[in-house]
């Protein structure tokens, strides 16, 4: 069989190209710390209000400077949408959506989740720096999609006075 020149310096150029972007998928899901979240918690979405810790969304401490976050997501904020918290704690979020699935993304901080109706999203961040994070819905829920967010305040302790 006689291929022209082309056609085989062409196949070749696809097959190359190929292999090129099957690597780049290989180490962008292994070599860039790219990890899913623990196998899901399940939750009855319709069932919010009467499900631990559901039924009281909010900012607890653990034990001293360990926080948990309960967030509920829905069209189209964050309940609550202000999480306050001293500076240096480690704070494990808790999330999920009452109806549609949303994200939650953090400015400045590694943190991009996905908030799935049926499922807990859980994730712990370190606040070491003082500041403030916004919280923003990065996946298309609607109407009021470009309205979603929320903020986390991270508090000087040094500040707060000898609390
Ligand atoms: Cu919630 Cu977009």
């Amino acid at each position: 069989m006689k291929v022209d020149i082309y056609e085989r310096f062409f196949a070749g150029l696809a097959i190359a190209l190929l292999v090129v972007f099957f690597g780049a998928m290989v180490v962008s899901a292994f070599g860039s710390s790219v990890v899913l979240t623990n196998p899901a918690e399940l939750v009855d979405p319709t069932q919010l209000d009467s499900t631990p810790p559901f039924d009281q969304p909010g900012v607890r401490e653990m034990t001293p400077g360990v926080y948990e976050a309960v967030i509920i997501a829905s069209t189209f904020q964050y309940t609550p949408n202000e999480i306050r918290v001293p500076a240096g704690s480690t704070v494990t979020f808790r999330i999920t959506s009452r109806d549609v699935v949303h994200g939650m993304q953090m400015t400045e901080i590694p943190f991009n989740v996905m908030l799935i109706p049926g499922q807990v999203t859980q994730a712990t961040v370190k606040f070491d720096e003082p500041g403030e994070h916004l919280l923003i819905c990065h996946e298309y829920c609607g109407t009021g999609h470009q309205a979603m967010y929320g903020k986390v305040i991270v508090e000087d302790a040094a500040a707060q006075g000898g609390q």
